[in-house]
């Protein structure tokens, strides 16, 4: 067995391109990597026959050879290294193959591959595990199966600090394997377990794993490594290997352990495939317009892609050079296989990419069972989306998110999105992201509303969101727009129902979605002029105050709902009150949580989803009112293009509310009360 080295003659951390150097710039003690090195090689040479190659002055990383390349059956896939801090140490390593025989091959394009660091063969199998993410471009492992003919696994690595697959991945004979499980993606975890069963692997700990040992060099039975547990010497002595740490610390200030520091000239012999097999890995090209820098948009699906464990290379790119110009950008996408890059495009749709390959025409699965979709349905996002039905492309009606689509041919084809319980046997749903096409609208002139969406709002800047928000009020208001305002009983707590009835009496709320408390305590505002037995005029609770709010409920069961309540004169203000004589719709959605309930409260839910989804339409305006409850299930049937203003004092609750990746929504942190005030101030006081 022959195996390639290179003396630490330059060794040295001379720059930081992996975790492990930073803070070691200059500290290497040559003289210590030099004894660390021999006392090694002097061990490895009385089982294999070593190889030099000769170090280069400026290659101060050199000696860590199993980065040379990738070698098996005479050839020599030589690397091509992501830094160019090592770019240098390409031409010396190529000339020392050619000098010694080996074919070498080229991989096809430019992409990073740093030779045995990211890729291990398992001995004895036609197999290669490939690492890719932090240094090796995934793009590059077709190229190994069809160089070496075996079976190629992508691994994804997501640990900087395991930035090659043998600092964490250590193949044995017979199917074992010695690695640290966390430097993996999720996917990548699995494809491990998968080919190898529990009882043929061992995973090591965290601090085997910092001490470098999966980054052990086998020959023959014995196993090097820089340091192991007694627990890891014991589980490999079972596997019937003799673990021998010798300690390379120096080494590990440059991020490189006892298998870093040797190549593997002759693989064990392996049964080659030929041809060689197909790999998964598949790639696409997509195209991403509009203004891709300022709306972070392509920064969105560049990790999108590498989150998937893909992995891009933008093919062109045109920035925009003026406010008013449209940026465009085409970006290659690879991923380890189909499923994955079906994943990643349907992401990458949504953010309104277009596929560059032929426009396909949907695939259509029917409906067998009554509400239930097939498997692969293509579920939708906030945004108009079009499908590919008979050569056209048809607008999908009744846009929402996490709906399917359901598609039809009567006099002309038609498509509509649809919910799990509406689907019935035969229906034709789309399936796949084939001939869906998603526009992501250009985002209105933000102006004032833009800086919203900061986590937390001051006082001043709460005011001049909220004259905006009047601005705005204002002139729908004089077209005749809709505002629909969503509000849960913080709102009557907070000292808001006045401002709220205000703003429905002067006809700036055109419908109010809500659940039982909020009415509850509005009219018990109104009979008693308590909140959940609150005094509000003077923040103090009244003596047997909580029976209030069950009294006020037990007072309108008793009248047999709100408008009977309201015009047989037992309530004679509040916001409820102002909604009836106004003739604007409320709806109340039931919950566990809720007293009596109403009459008017909708316990079915399924009856009270629809009856939202109705009071919404052509809505232009939602303000929700702290209410997670409710404006979390509103967002949900909102479609983009509606102006989502969410105001809540939890910063956490106005992110999620108003970060739908639309520009239209804004988040306000602020009190509800505070809020609602400012506004009657600004429309009707
Ligand atoms: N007695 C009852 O019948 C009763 C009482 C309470 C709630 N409920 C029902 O429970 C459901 C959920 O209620 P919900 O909407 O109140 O709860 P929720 O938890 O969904 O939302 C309350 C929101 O208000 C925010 N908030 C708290 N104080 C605030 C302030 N000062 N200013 C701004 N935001 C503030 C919170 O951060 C939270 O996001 C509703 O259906 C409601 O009708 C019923």
């Amino acid at each position: 067995m022959r195996i390639l080295v290179c003396p630490p003659d330059h060794f040295d951390v001379a720059y930081v391109i992996n975790p492990w150097m930073e803070g070691q710039i200059g500290r290497v003690d040559r003289a210590r990597a030099e004894r660390q090195w021999n006392a090694l090689m002097e061990q490895v040479a009385r089982r294999a026959e070593l190889l030099e190659v000769t170090p280069a002055p400026d290659c101060p990383d050199m000696c860590f050879t199993a980065n040379a390349g990738l070698v098996a059956d005479g050839r020599a896939l030589p690397a091509r290294f992501r830094n160019p801090e090592r770019a240098l140490e390409e031409a010396p390593f190529t000339r020392w193959f050619e000098g010694a025989g080996f074919e070498v091959v080229r991989p096809g394009e430019d992409d990073p591959f740093e030779g045995e660091g990211d890729a291990l063969f398992q001995p004895g199998e036609a197999l290669l595990w490939a690492g890719y993410g932090v240094r090796s471009a995934l793009e590059t492992h077709t190229a190994l199966g069809r160089a070496f003919g075996v079976e190629v696994v992508s691994l994804r690595l997501v640990d900087p600090r395991f930035y090659h697959l043998d600092t964490c991945f250590a193949p044995l004979p017979e199917g074992r394997l010695l690695y640290y499980p966390a430097a993996f993606d999720e996917r990548s975890q699995r494809a491990i377990e998968r080919r190898v069963p529990a009882n043929r692997r061992i995973a090591v700990d965290d601090a085997d794993a910092m001490g470098f040992a999966c980054n052990a060099l086998r020959v023959g039975e014995t196993i090097f490594m820089n340091r192991a547990s007694g627990k890891l010497v014991r589980a490999l002595a079972d596997f019937g290997f003799e673990a021998k740490a010798l300690p390379v610390d120096e080494f590990l200030k440059a991020g490189g352990g006892v298998k870093c520091l040797s190549l593997l000239l002759d693989q064990a012999p392996y049964p080659r495939i030929q041809p060689a097999p197909t790999s998964p890995i598949c790639s696409e090209s997509v195209e991403l317009k509009g203004h891709l820098m300022d709306s972070g948009g392509l920064n969105r699906a560049l990790d999108i892609v590498t989150d998937a464990g893909g992995s891009f290379r933008v093919t062109s790119i045109s920035l925009a050079e003026r406010k008013d110009q449209e940026s465009r950008a085409e970006l290659r996408i690879v991923a380890p296989d189909e499923d994955r890059l079906e994943g990643v495009l349907g992401a990458l749709l949504s953010l309104g990419a277009q596929r560059k390959s032929p426009v396909r025409t949907a695939r259509i699965e029917r409906v067998t069972q009554a509400g239930v979709a097939p498997d692969g349905f293509y579920s939708t996002t906030i945004y108009p989306t079009e499908i590919r039905i008979d050569g056209a492309w048809i607008p999908v009606e009744r846009q929402r998110m996490d709906a399917v689509v359901v598609t039809g041919t009567g006099t002309a084809p038609w498509a509509r999105c649809a919910l799990f319980r509406d689907l019935r046997p035969g229906d034709a749903v789309v399936c796949g992201i084939d001939g869906v096409r998603v526009r992501i609208p250009e985002a209105r002139e933000s102006g004032e509303f833009a800086f919203m969406n900061a986590s937390v709002s001051s006082e001043r800047r709460v005011e001049t969101a909220v004259k905006a928000i009047a601005w705005e009020m204002r002139r729908l208001r004089e077209r005749g727009g809709k505002v629909v305002v969503v509000a849960g009983p913080v709102v009557v707590h907070t000292g808001g129902a006045r401002a709220l009835a205000s703003l429905v009496a002067a006809g700036y709320v055109q419908a109010l979605l809500t659940g039982n408390a909020l009415p509850v305590h509005d009219i018990e505002l109104d009979l008693y002029g308590t909140s959940l037995g609150v005094d509000l005029s003077r923040g103090r609770p009244v003596h047997e105050g909580h029976r209030n709010h069950l009294m006020a409920i037990n007072r309108v069961r008793a009248a047999g709902g709100i408008r009977p309540a309201v015009e047989s004169g037992l309530v004679r203000g509040g916001i409820f009150y102002e909604c009836v004589r106004r003739e604007v719709p409320f709806v109340l959605a039931g919950s566990i949580r809720d007293d009596g309930p109403l009459p008017d409260t909708l316990m079915d839910l399924v009856e009270a989803q629809a009856a939202y989804a109705r009071a919404i339409e052509g809505a232009e305006m939602i303000l929700m009112l702290s209410s997670m409850l409710h404006a979390i299930g509103t967002g949900n049937m909102t479609p983009a293009g509606v102006r989502v203003i969410c105001v809540d004092i939890s910063p956490a609750v106005v992110t999620k509310l108003a970060d739908r990746g639309s520009l239209e929504s804004v988040g306000i942190v602020t009190d509800v009360g505070l809020f609602l005030n400012l506004l009657a101030q600004n429309l009707v006081d």
